[in-house]
């Protein structure tokens, strides 16, 4: 593998430097979501919950984007020890996706909505984040050359941006009159793209993953096992037809949800499985010389199961029929793109960001302290919104009547553990991402006026 820091690599760091932005805001936004459950009118006149969610949403959604773009193509460099086929795309695109989130965060604001769940801003915003996305797909394949004999990542950053390409376009697929005057179907295609669309960036996400667990035990192995190629393929199977869960309180056939479902269980239990047989083979020097990515990757591998347990309970019809619109959906989500999304991404942020021309060294005990706060209170989070959504779910389905406001007063401690915690969590976040932002930005700006990239490589671990 070619050696890590160089030039060409300062556009698509860039890539990351904007996530872990759009990371700390969107975590901002969230913490006032939360204190909203609290206090109800907080914000009322000026960002009430309908503006704050998607501001909240959007942002991390996109800090996810962002930094699995910038991790591939920094990633596809270091593997073909080539320069990209065009860096000016790469900041083209950049610049677009840059300008498309502004101009998203500050229609929510004005109150300018129009679209969907999960992408609420006005169709018209999509246009150039499917422009930006097009140029991402021309520049991966001309710099990835051949696609012989190429390690399992290739294949999963391929199907990736093509699939979240697909998947985009088809979750538009209501502004049509054919697809939005048919209640079932539409939200069936909506539900379907937003599952696979989920499966797209896991892809970006997991080959990214790989590259960087073959890259710290200094070897291809796992990138060519079969093992790997088992897991692309189950991935890419969910990535079609895991979508089911989706739909469940939707009058479809039962054996599409079942089967599906039993799909999407494979993909993370063998992506855990890999992660895990990695750690064992791992030698404790090499452990230790990146031991910040490594210990994200370790608590991914924690997430990964507790996910996938809280997915397997969710899956039981009997338990869906409760749990559905409850906070343990908002759990589950959560958890999945804090716990096992975000930390992979930090993991690979650390491992791409960390070569910079300052010292990380004065930081060690901000990342340890914050990587332990992230980890403990998202845990109580979690078990917060599980909580309150047992407490909704019973409600929910209760024969005796209790009024709304007596629920929502039984939610009450739950959602003051929420919010403590979540404030807890984005302190932890933020000690981990303020060095790594500050040593990159000051050191791009170092760079811009001398021309010279010093690098002063440093394993941030305790
Ligand atoms: C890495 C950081 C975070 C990520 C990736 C993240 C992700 C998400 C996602 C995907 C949703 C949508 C859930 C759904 O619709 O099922 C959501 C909702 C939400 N998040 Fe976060 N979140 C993060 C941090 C936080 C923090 C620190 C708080 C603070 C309390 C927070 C509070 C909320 C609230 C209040 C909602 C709205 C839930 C609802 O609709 O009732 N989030 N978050």
């Amino acid at each position: 593998m070619a050696p890590s820091n160089s030039k060409q690599e300062a556009p698509s760091r860039l890539f990351i430097i904007a996530a872990l932005v759009l990371l700390g805001t969107g975590m901002f936004w969230g913490v006032t979501g939360g204190l909203q459950y609290l206090i109800p009118g907080f914000l009322k006149s000026y960002l009430p919950f309908q503006k704050i969610r998607p501001l909240h949403v959007s942002s991390v959604v996109f800090w996810i984007i962002f930094s699995s773009t910038g991790a591939v193509f920094t990633y596809l460099q270091q593997h073909t020890g080539k320069k990209i086929y065009s860096r000016l795309l790469i900041k083209i695109q950049l610049i677009i996706f840059s300008l498309s989130v502004i101009a998203i965060l500050i229609s929510y604001c004005a109150g300018i909505f129009g679209g969907r769940e999960y992408w609420e801003f006005h169709p018209i915003l999509a246009l150039p984040i499917v422009a930006g996305w097009i140029l991402f797909l021309i520049n991966f394949i001309k710099s990835a050359g051949s696609f012989r004999n190429q390690p399992v990542y290739v294949w999963m950053w391929f199907t990736g941006i093509l699939f979240f390409l697909f998947t985009f376009l088809e979750s538009y697929l209501w502004i049509f009159p054919y697809f939005r005057n048919n209640v079932v179907n539409d939200m069936t295609v909506q539900w379907k793209s937003y599952g696979a669309m989920v499966g797209s960036w896991n892809m970006l996400i997991y080959g990214s993953s790989i590259f960087l667990m073959d890259k710290i035990s200094n070897s291809k192995n796992y990138s060519h096992s079969s093992m790997a190629f088992l897991l692309y393929f189950i991935g890419l199977f969910n990535l079609m037809f895991n979508w089911g869960h989706h739909i469940y309180t939707l009058p479809t056939h039962n054996y599409i949800k079942h089967i599906s479902y039993a799909i999407s269980m494979t993909e993370l239990f063998i992506l855990g499985r890999i992660i895990f047989n990695w750690r064992a083979s791992v030698s404790a020097a090499k452990k230790n010389f990146h031991k910040t990515a490594y210990r994200f990757l370790v608590a991914a591998d924690a997430w990964i199961f507790l996910t996938l347990l809280l997915a397997i309970i969710m899956s039981v019809p009997g338990i869906n029929l409760y749990t559905h619109g409850t906070h343990i959906t908002v759990a589950h989500t959560m958890g999945a793109t804090i716990g096992i999304n975000s930390f992979l991404l930090l993991a690979i942020a650390f491992d791409i960001l960390n070569d910079t021309c300052l010292s990380f060294e004065p930081y060690k005990k901000l990342f340890n302290r914050g990587y332990w706060l992230a980890n403990i209170s998202l845990f109580v989070f979690w078990i917060s919104l599980i909580g309150a959504g047992v407490v909704k779910a019973k409600w929910q389905l209760s024969t005796s009547q209790i009024p709304f406001s007596s629920m929502m007063l039984q939610l009450r401690p739950f959602f003051i553990v929420f919010f403590i915690s979540g404030v807890v969590m984005m302190t932890g976040f933020l000690c981990i991402i303020y060095p790594l932002l500050k040593n990159n930005v000051l050191c791009y700006f170092k760079f811009k006026t001398t021309g010279k990239i010093q690098t002063h490589y440093y394993s941030p671990a305790a």
